[in-house]
């Protein structure tokens, strides 16, 4: 039984909630600015299991907040607003850290010691996040000036013309251990994800239960879904009042459309944001053992697609050495690539190593230089995906 099961259910009647409360800061030293936020949508952390922490929950969802509890106990009334809110109000039973903090735009420390409220509000403070410090169940009031709840006009459970919103997660290049916390946390709290054919796919099978998973890496046919149809389906998805997570492979932004994704939801005027990701340009020659600079030898990178005719620039830097070449969807090229190389004039014993599907426990590495690497690679039968690494660094 939790720590708070036999106290009295915090919270009052919803007519005693009439107005807000103009509570003195800082036990009472300092006047306070009576705000009205109006939250619905809005992510806001509650630490602290107790009473109080249950009425301002309550209070949260009457504004149609999306709360996040985070404390190590629980009280009765606290987890049954859990279970009757589901997506909106998440629960998550252990000590807070100051990473809770991010992305919220309130606190509430209502933990149940003074000492662990004010190490919440020392956090909020650092990070400027706004901290309603609270004890009290009686202090979790709003503001219904019109009346809105009391003549039942709101809907908590799908508020309606409530917009949703996008969030793009750089999910690395696969394995489930190289996405960002961030990433995962986001996950956690997706409504809908969509997903690419590549990246941590391992960690969809760790969502919650009736989350909607839409892949557009592929249809029955193998076709990728266009990008002006996924476009559609992120804004289509937050204008249905979800928050939607789309999932790609390495970082949204390298080579990755995220950009376009982003310019869609803005012009949809969908709230969007971006979680980087550990890019696959980096992180596979990483894995395999590569680095893209090194002291004394390369002091730049310059990364491409090789869907494009190669850039001056990128053709420069391996005519001159001047800097390592990553070359990403290169593989279906790789014969035309080397030719442009060849003709700005690069030295056929330039070290060019290609590392196929890395991070998963099918990654290899197949060595070369620009005069065979063609033959090597059509011996070995390199296969999409790759990243084709060209320059010094590329020698064993
Ligand atoms: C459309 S680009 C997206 C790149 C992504 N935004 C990133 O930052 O990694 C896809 C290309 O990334 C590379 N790639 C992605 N994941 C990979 C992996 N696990 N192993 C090798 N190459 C990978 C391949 O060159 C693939 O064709």
């Amino acid at each position: 039984m939790s720590r708070w099961a036999e106290r009295p259910a915090g919270g009052r009647p919803r007519a005693e909630r009439a107005e807000i409360a103009s509570r003195p800061h800082h036990g009472g030293m300092t006047p306070a600015l009576l705000v009205g936020l109006p939250l619905a949508g809005r992510d806001v952390l509650v630490t602290g299991g107790g009473p109080a922490a249950a009425a301002h929950v309550a209070a949260l969802r009457q504004v149609q907040a999306r709360v996040r509890v985070v404390a190590p106990h629980v009280c009765e009334d606290l987890r049954d607003l859990v279970a009757e809110h589901g997506a909106t109000v998440r629960l998550d039973e252990r000590e807070p850290t100051p990473v809770d903090l991010d992305g919220v735009w309130l606190v509430v420390a209502a933990d149940d010691s003074a000492r662990d409220r004010s190490a919440v509000q020392g956090w909020a403070e650092a990070r400027r996040t706004w901290c309603v410090v609270s004890d009290d169940p009686a202090a979790a009031q709003i503001h219904d000036a019109d009346g809105l709840l009391d003549r039942g006009e709101v809907d908590l459970r799908r508020p309606p013309g409530t917009l949703g919103s996008v969030t793009l997660v750089g999910g690395g290049p696969g394995a489930a251990e190289l996405i960002t916390v961030a990433g995962r946390r986001a996950l956690a709290e997706a409504d809908v994800i969509v997903t690419d054919r590549l990246g941590p796919r391992s960690v969809l099978a760790h969502v919650r239960p009736g989350v909607e998973v839409i892949d557009v890496g592929k249809t029955p046919g193998h076709h990728p879904v266009p990008q002006h149809e996924i476009n559609r389906i992120l804004v289509e998805q937050a204008q249905l009042g979800r928050r939607v997570i789309r999932l790609k492979g390495g970082d949204p932004f390298l080579l990755g459309r995220g950009g376009e994704e982003v310019l869609a939801c803005q012009e949809a005027a969908v709230p969007v944001d971006v979680i980087p990701g550990i890019s696959s340009a980096f992180a596979v020659p990483a894995l395999a053992g590569i680095p893209v600079t090194q002291r004394e030898v390369v002091a730049a990178v310059h990364v491409t697609s090789g869907h494009e005719p190669l850039a001056e620039a990128a053709l420069a830097c391996v005519r001159d050495a001047s800097a390592t070449l990553v070359v990403l969807m290169g593989v279906g090229n790789l014969g035309h690539i080397v030719e442009q190389l060849r003709s700005a004039g690069a030295n056929p014993a330039t070290p060019v190593a290609i590392v196929e599907r890395g991070s998963t426990p099918a990654q290899r590495l197949t060595r070369a230089t620009l005069a065979d690497v063609v033959a090597v690679a059509a011996e070995v039968r390199v296969r999409a995906p790759a990243v084709i690494v060209i320059g010094a660094v590329a020698a064993s």
